[in-house]
Protein backbone atom coordinates (compact mmCIF):
# COMPACT_ATOMS: atom_id res chain seq x y z
CA UNK A 1 0.00 0.00 0.00
CA UNK A 2 1.51 3.52 -1.13
CA UNK A 3 1.15 5.93 1.78
CA UNK A 4 1.34 9.66 1.87
CA UNK A 5 5.36 9.79 2.11
CA UNK A 6 5.29 8.08 -1.62
CA UNK A 7 4.12 11.46 -3.21
CA UNK A 8 7.77 12.78 -2.45
CA UNK A 9 9.40 9.90 -4.26
CA UNK A 10 10.14 10.77 -8.30
CA UNK A 11 11.30 6.97 -9.05
CA UNK A 12 10.87 6.56 -13.52
CA UNK A 13 11.60 10.80 -13.28
CA UNK A 14 14.60 11.69 -15.30
CA UNK A 15 15.49 15.44 -14.15
CA UNK A 16 18.06 17.78 -15.44
CA UNK A 17 19.72 20.20 -12.82
CA UNK A 18 22.23 22.55 -14.20
CA UNK A 19 24.92 23.72 -12.40
CA UNK A 20 25.25 20.88 -9.93
CA UNK A 21 29.18 20.76 -10.09
CA UNK A 22 29.01 22.79 -7.03
CA UNK A 23 26.63 25.21 -4.72
CA UNK A 24 22.74 24.65 -4.19
CA UNK A 25 22.55 22.39 -8.02
CA UNK A 26 24.67 19.90 -6.83
CA UNK A 27 22.78 19.78 -3.38
CA UNK A 28 19.43 19.72 -5.39
CA UNK A 29 20.33 16.89 -7.32
CA UNK A 30 21.93 14.97 -4.83
CA UNK A 31 18.26 15.07 -3.07
CA UNK A 32 16.52 13.87 -6.73
CA UNK A 33 18.82 11.32 -7.00
CA UNK A 34 18.10 9.86 -3.48
CA UNK A 35 14.58 10.37 -3.57
CA UNK A 36 14.72 8.04 -6.97
CA UNK A 37 15.11 9.64 -9.84
CA UNK A 38 17.41 9.26 -12.31
CA UNK A 39 19.84 12.21 -12.27
CA UNK A 40 21.40 14.52 -15.54
CA UNK A 41 24.00 16.51 -13.84
CA UNK A 42 25.43 19.86 -15.88
CA UNK A 43 28.73 21.58 -15.81
CA UNK A 44 30.25 23.83 -17.91
CA UNK A 45 32.61 20.74 -19.26
CA UNK A 46 32.79 17.07 -18.83
CA UNK A 47 35.87 17.52 -16.15
CA UNK A 48 33.95 19.49 -14.07
CA UNK A 49 31.19 17.29 -13.58
CA UNK A 50 32.85 13.96 -13.47
CA UNK A 51 33.49 13.87 -10.08
CA UNK A 52 30.45 14.41 -8.76
CA UNK A 53 29.18 11.84 -11.57
CA UNK A 54 31.21 9.13 -9.97
CA UNK A 55 30.14 10.01 -6.53
CA UNK A 56 26.44 9.96 -7.59
CA UNK A 57 27.19 6.20 -9.24
CA UNK A 58 29.23 4.96 -6.52
CA UNK A 59 26.50 5.50 -4.24
CA UNK A 60 24.66 3.29 -6.41
CA UNK A 61 22.34 6.47 -7.91
CA UNK A 62 20.93 6.19 -11.83
CA UNK A 63 22.90 9.79 -12.92
CA UNK A 64 24.43 10.84 -16.64
CA UNK A 65 25.78 14.26 -17.13
CA UNK A 66 26.01 16.91 -19.81
CA UNK A 67 28.33 19.79 -20.48
CA UNK A 68 27.84 22.94 -22.07
CA UNK A 69 28.08 26.49 -21.69
CA UNK A 70 25.00 28.60 -20.82
CA UNK A 71 25.87 30.80 -23.72
CA UNK A 72 26.82 28.14 -26.29
CA UNK A 73 22.83 27.33 -27.46
CA UNK A 74 23.97 24.84 -30.24
CA UNK A 75 26.10 22.75 -27.64
CA UNK A 76 23.16 23.01 -25.20
CA UNK A 77 20.46 22.08 -27.65
CA UNK A 78 22.57 18.54 -28.82
CA UNK A 79 23.64 18.11 -25.05
CA UNK A 80 19.89 17.92 -24.14
CA UNK A 81 19.19 16.09 -27.09
CA UNK A 82 21.46 13.21 -26.55
CA UNK A 83 20.11 13.14 -22.88
CA UNK A 84 16.72 11.43 -23.26
CA UNK A 85 13.44 12.42 -22.05
CA UNK A 86 13.63 14.90 -19.43
CA UNK A 87 10.41 15.24 -17.17
CA UNK A 88 12.04 17.43 -14.86
CA UNK A 89 13.93 20.53 -14.87
CA UNK A 90 15.54 22.38 -12.57
CA UNK A 91 17.58 25.60 -14.08
CA UNK A 92 20.03 26.35 -11.23
CA UNK A 93 22.20 28.18 -13.28
CA UNK A 94 22.91 31.97 -12.38
CA UNK A 95 25.97 34.23 -12.64
CA UNK A 96 26.12 37.64 -10.57
CA UNK A 97 27.59 40.53 -11.54
CA UNK A 98 28.81 43.03 -8.35
CA UNK A 99 29.43 46.24 -9.47
CA UNK A 100 27.64 49.06 -9.69
CA UNK A 101 25.48 50.17 -12.19
CA UNK A 102 28.20 53.09 -13.61
CA UNK A 103 30.52 50.42 -14.34
CA UNK A 104 28.33 47.71 -16.26
CA UNK A 105 28.16 48.35 -19.79
CA UNK A 106 25.56 47.70 -21.85
CA UNK A 107 26.77 44.40 -23.52
CA UNK A 108 28.09 43.09 -19.77
CA UNK A 109 24.29 43.44 -18.91
CA UNK A 110 23.15 42.11 -21.69
CA UNK A 111 25.29 39.23 -21.37
CA UNK A 112 24.78 38.47 -18.07
CA UNK A 113 20.61 38.59 -19.10
CA UNK A 114 21.41 35.85 -21.68
CA UNK A 115 22.99 33.44 -19.21
CA UNK A 116 20.30 34.46 -16.06
CA UNK A 117 17.47 34.66 -18.11
CA UNK A 118 17.24 33.77 -22.34
CA UNK A 119 19.23 30.73 -21.30
CA UNK A 120 16.11 29.12 -19.21
CA UNK A 121 13.79 30.13 -21.98
CA UNK A 122 16.51 28.21 -24.71
CA UNK A 123 16.27 25.35 -22.15
CA UNK A 124 12.31 25.43 -21.80
CA UNK A 125 11.63 25.36 -25.56
CA UNK A 126 14.03 22.20 -25.40
CA UNK A 127 12.33 20.37 -23.01
CA UNK A 128 8.83 21.36 -23.06
CA UNK A 129 7.67 19.97 -26.12
CA UNK A 130 8.34 16.49 -24.53
CA UNK A 131 6.73 17.28 -21.26
CA UNK A 132 3.70 17.98 -23.13
CA UNK A 133 4.09 15.13 -25.24
CA UNK A 134 4.09 13.04 -21.90
CA UNK A 135 1.24 15.18 -19.97
CA UNK A 136 3.97 15.42 -17.15
CA UNK A 137 6.55 18.01 -16.34
CA UNK A 138 8.40 19.95 -14.00
CA UNK A 139 9.85 23.35 -14.59
CA UNK A 140 11.75 24.79 -11.62
CA UNK A 141 13.73 27.70 -12.24
CA UNK A 142 16.20 28.89 -9.29
CA UNK A 143 15.72 32.70 -9.52
CA UNK A 144 16.65 34.55 -5.65
CA UNK A 145 14.67 36.87 -3.33
CA UNK A 146 16.57 39.94 -5.37
CA UNK A 147 13.52 38.87 -8.00
CA UNK A 148 11.41 41.37 -5.70
CA UNK A 149 13.38 43.26 -3.11
CA UNK A 150 16.56 45.08 -4.82
CA UNK A 151 19.90 45.98 -3.99
CA UNK A 152 22.02 48.51 -4.36
CA UNK A 153 25.44 46.83 -6.71
CA UNK A 154 23.54 44.27 -8.99
CA UNK A 155 21.20 45.71 -11.71
CA UNK A 156 21.81 42.79 -14.20
CA UNK A 157 21.56 40.14 -11.85
CA UNK A 158 18.25 41.60 -10.23
CA UNK A 159 16.87 42.59 -13.47
CA UNK A 160 17.44 38.91 -15.04
CA UNK A 161 16.26 37.17 -11.80
CA UNK A 162 13.06 39.66 -11.81
CA UNK A 163 12.75 38.63 -15.52
CA UNK A 164 13.27 34.95 -14.58
CA UNK A 165 10.30 35.27 -11.66
CA UNK A 166 8.39 36.48 -14.40
CA UNK A 167 8.77 34.08 -17.38
CA UNK A 168 7.70 31.27 -14.75
CA UNK A 169 4.59 32.86 -13.76
CA UNK A 170 3.96 33.24 -17.79
CA UNK A 171 5.27 29.39 -17.96
CA UNK A 172 2.40 28.42 -15.49
CA UNK A 173 -0.27 30.80 -17.42
CA UNK A 174 0.08 29.30 -20.89
CA UNK A 175 1.30 25.34 -19.75
CA UNK A 176 -0.84 24.76 -16.83
CA UNK A 177 -3.36 22.38 -18.59
CA UNK A 178 -0.08 20.24 -19.94
CA UNK A 179 0.19 18.45 -17.27
CA UNK A 180 3.37 20.91 -16.45
CA UNK A 181 3.88 23.03 -13.52
CA UNK A 182 5.77 26.05 -13.59
CA UNK A 183 7.14 27.00 -9.96
CA UNK A 184 10.91 29.64 -9.40
CA UNK A 185 12.16 28.97 -6.25
CA UNK A 186 13.65 31.95 -4.40
CA UNK A 187 16.62 31.58 -2.19
CA UNK A 188 18.24 34.56 0.66
CA UNK A 189 21.53 33.77 1.57
CA UNK A 190 23.07 30.57 0.86
CA UNK A 191 26.45 29.87 2.29
CA UNK A 192 28.34 28.24 -1.10
CA UNK A 193 31.55 28.28 -2.51
CA UNK A 194 30.56 31.37 -4.46
CA UNK A 195 29.63 33.45 -1.16
CA UNK A 196 32.65 32.61 0.56
CA UNK A 197 34.52 35.92 0.41
CA UNK A 198 31.28 38.24 1.07
CA UNK A 199 30.09 35.96 4.30
CA UNK A 200 33.61 37.01 5.45
CA UNK A 201 33.32 40.65 4.49
CA UNK A 202 31.62 43.35 7.18
CA UNK A 203 28.46 43.62 4.40
CA UNK A 204 27.86 39.59 5.06
CA UNK A 205 27.84 39.86 8.53
CA UNK A 206 24.81 42.64 8.09
CA UNK A 207 22.71 40.28 5.89
CA UNK A 208 23.41 37.92 8.71
CA UNK A 209 22.13 40.11 11.28
CA UNK A 210 19.67 41.00 8.72
CA UNK A 211 18.26 37.32 8.90
CA UNK A 212 15.74 36.59 11.06
CA UNK A 213 17.31 33.59 11.22
CA UNK A 214 20.49 35.17 12.60
CA UNK A 215 22.73 32.54 10.25
CA UNK A 216 23.15 32.07 6.91
CA UNK A 217 21.47 29.05 5.35
CA UNK A 218 23.80 25.44 4.62
CA UNK A 219 23.36 25.15 0.78
CA UNK A 220 21.44 21.52 1.50
CA UNK A 221 18.61 23.91 3.11
CA UNK A 222 17.78 24.57 -0.38
CA UNK A 223 17.21 20.59 -1.17
CA UNK A 224 13.80 19.85 0.46
CA UNK A 225 11.56 22.84 -1.25
CA UNK A 226 13.35 21.44 -4.40
CA UNK A 227 11.94 18.26 -4.18
CA UNK A 228 8.63 19.54 -2.98
CA UNK A 229 8.35 21.23 -6.23
CA UNK A 230 9.60 18.55 -8.52
CA UNK A 231 7.61 15.79 -6.66
CA UNK A 232 4.08 14.52 -7.28
CA UNK A 233 2.68 16.12 -3.70
CA UNK A 234 3.13 19.11 -6.35
CA UNK A 235 0.82 18.84 -8.50
CA UNK A 236 -1.41 21.39 -7.94
CA UNK A 237 1.39 23.97 -7.18
CA UNK A 238 2.11 26.08 -10.35
CA UNK A 239 2.82 30.01 -10.88
CA UNK A 240 3.95 29.56 -7.14
CA UNK A 241 7.70 31.58 -5.88
CA UNK A 242 8.81 29.30 -2.94
CA UNK A 243 10.90 31.88 -0.79
CA UNK A 244 14.02 29.77 0.68
CA UNK A 245 15.12 32.84 3.10
CA UNK A 246 14.98 31.80 6.34
CA UNK A 247 12.65 35.22 6.97
CA UNK A 248 14.68 37.67 5.38
CA UNK A 249 11.66 38.83 2.96
CA UNK A 250 8.89 38.63 5.32
CA UNK A 251 10.37 41.39 7.52
CA UNK A 252 11.75 44.99 7.47
CA UNK A 253 13.86 45.18 10.21
CA UNK A 254 15.00 41.98 12.01
N1 LIG B 1 23.98 31.17 -2.93
C1 LIG B 1 23.04 32.06 -2.65
O1 LIG B 1 23.03 32.64 -1.56
C2 LIG B 1 21.99 32.39 -3.65
C3 LIG B 1 21.04 33.35 -3.32
C4 LIG B 1 20.05 33.66 -4.24
C5 LIG B 1 20.02 33.02 -5.47
N2 LIG B 1 20.96 32.09 -5.76
C6 LIG B 1 20.91 31.47 -7.07
O2 LIG B 1 21.04 30.07 -6.92
C7 LIG B 1 21.76 29.53 -8.03
C8 LIG B 1 22.95 28.73 -7.52
O3 LIG B 1 23.73 29.53 -6.69
P1 LIG B 1 25.13 29.03 -6.13
O4 LIG B 1 25.59 30.01 -5.12
O5 LIG B 1 25.03 27.61 -5.77
O6 LIG B 1 25.92 29.24 -7.48
P2 LIG B 1 27.37 28.93 -7.89
O7 LIG B 1 28.16 28.40 -6.74
O8 LIG B 1 27.79 30.16 -8.55
O9 LIG B 1 27.17 27.72 -8.88
C9 LIG B 1 26.52 27.88 -10.06
C10 LIG B 1 26.87 26.71 -10.97
O10 LIG B 1 26.49 27.17 -12.24
C11 LIG B 1 27.57 26.96 -13.15
N3 LIG B 1 27.60 28.05 -14.13
C12 LIG B 1 27.73 29.37 -13.88
N4 LIG B 1 27.72 30.05 -15.05
C13 LIG B 1 27.56 29.14 -16.03
C14 LIG B 1 27.48 29.21 -17.43
N5 LIG B 1 27.54 30.39 -18.06
N6 LIG B 1 27.31 28.07 -18.14
C15 LIG B 1 27.27 26.87 -17.51
N7 LIG B 1 27.35 26.73 -16.18
C16 LIG B 1 27.50 27.86 -15.45
C17 LIG B 1 28.81 26.97 -12.30
O11 LIG B 1 29.78 26.26 -13.01
P3 LIG B 1 31.34 26.33 -12.62
O12 LIG B 1 31.46 25.42 -11.42
O13 LIG B 1 32.01 25.83 -13.85
O14 LIG B 1 31.63 27.77 -12.31
C18 LIG B 1 28.34 26.33 -11.01
O15 LIG B 1 28.47 24.94 -11.06
C19 LIG B 1 22.13 30.71 -8.90
O16 LIG B 1 21.16 30.87 -9.91
C20 LIG B 1 22.05 31.90 -7.95
O17 LIG B 1 21.74 33.09 -8.63
C21 LIG B 1 21.94 31.75 -4.89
Amino acid sequence: MSTFPDKFRLDGRTALVTGSARGLGWEMAKALAEAGARVLLHGRTRDRITPRLEELRRAGFAADALAFEMSDRSAMAAEVAASGPIDILIHNVGERDRRPFADIAADDFARLVDVDLSAAHALVKLVAPGMIERHWGRLILVTSIVADLAVPGAVSYVAAKGGLAALTRALAAELGATGITSNSLSPGFFATETNAQLIASPAGERQRERCPAKRWADPSEIAGAALFLASPAASYVNGHALIVDGGVSATYLA
